[in-house]
């Protein structure tokens, strides 16, 4: 039997998520590629799932989220908006299908908004990809904005370290974040950027921010789900908090499973016709 903390199960809208910071409730957001985990997510009371292109990396096993193509979110996205009826699914425009032309960033926003049933999109960058983003707000699509640690630009960083650091950076960080705000974007995520400087985009922007690893200041959180179900052992930056040991519990599982086999103790009996 799932269990969901929530009070209020109607569908989260963006009004809604705005609601939430007004009131100074905290925004809770995790990732989801497939149906089932995204079921699992969802009846739990998840706030917003994000189909993250992050699905280049637990998905499919990349180094970086470079590779993952439009076909391929659309078909994770399919599968996550299929299993969900409450959280507000967010989709990412992946690496290559919105930064050089506004024309096809519309189309790539437009296929993910027809083929999969999400709810809004999500693209990386700021005063960049403004055309591409005010494009996408004219066709009433809401957009979710990504600053600080943007992992389609790996190779441009050369590392996942900590960004905005120095005042130039954060400068420009806080300067694409009102810019976000001011051309329509309904939220903006915040990747591993210093706490403090996370909680002063927060407190001036009135769309809210969610931070992955930006401290607690911010007015939601979002973690990789396969992350924070320990599915990943091999990552474990300080912003992570680990909630289970699926990872474990599923080796135990599989090493029981052939050991039953192995000793003709699967199936018994009462498993057979
Ligand atoms: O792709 C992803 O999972 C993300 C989150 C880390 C915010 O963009």
């Amino acid at each position: 039997m799932s269990t969901n903390t929530q009070t209020d199960n109607r569908k989260v809208t963006t009004l809604r998520l705005s609601a939430m910071k007004q009131a100074g409730e905290k925004i809770a957001m995790l990732t989801a590629y497939d149906y089932t985990m995204a079921k699992i997510i969802d009846e739990a009371g998840m706030d917003v799932i994000l189909v993250g292109d992050s699905a280049s990396n637990v998905m499919a096993g990349n180094t970086t989220t470079l590779p993952i193509t439009l076909d391929q979110m659309i078909y994770h996205g399919k599968s996550v908006a299929r299993a969900v009826t409450r959280a507000l699914v967010v989709v990412d425009l992946p690496f290559g299908s919105y930064q050089g032309d506004s024309m096809e960033a519309l189309h790539s926003a437009i296929r993910i908004m027809k083929e999969t049933h999400a709810d809004a999109v999500k693209l990386e960058g700021g005063a960049e990809i403004r055309a591409s983003v005010e494009r996408i707000l004219t066709a009433g699509i809401p957009v979710m904005g990504h600053l600080g640690l943007t992992p389609q630009s790996i190779n441009k960083f050369g590392t996942y370290a900590v960004r905005a650091k120095e005042e130039a950076e954060a400068a420009k960080l806080i300067s694409d974040a009102k810019l976000l705000e001011e051309i329509g974007c309904f939220a903006v995520v915040l990747e591993k950027i210093p706490a403090i400087l996370a909680k002063q985009v927060s407190e001036s922007l009135s769309i809210p921010v969610i931070g992955i690893g930006a401290g607690g200041g911010t007015d939601g959180q979002v973690l990789v789900m396969h992350d924070m179900l320990g599915l990943n052992k091999g990552f474990s930056p300080r912003f992570l908090r680990r909630y289970a040991d699926m990872g474990k519990i599923m080796n135990d599982a599989v090493q029981n499973y052939i050991a039953d086999i192995k000793s003709s103790d699967f199936p018994n009996e009462n498993e057979q016709y």
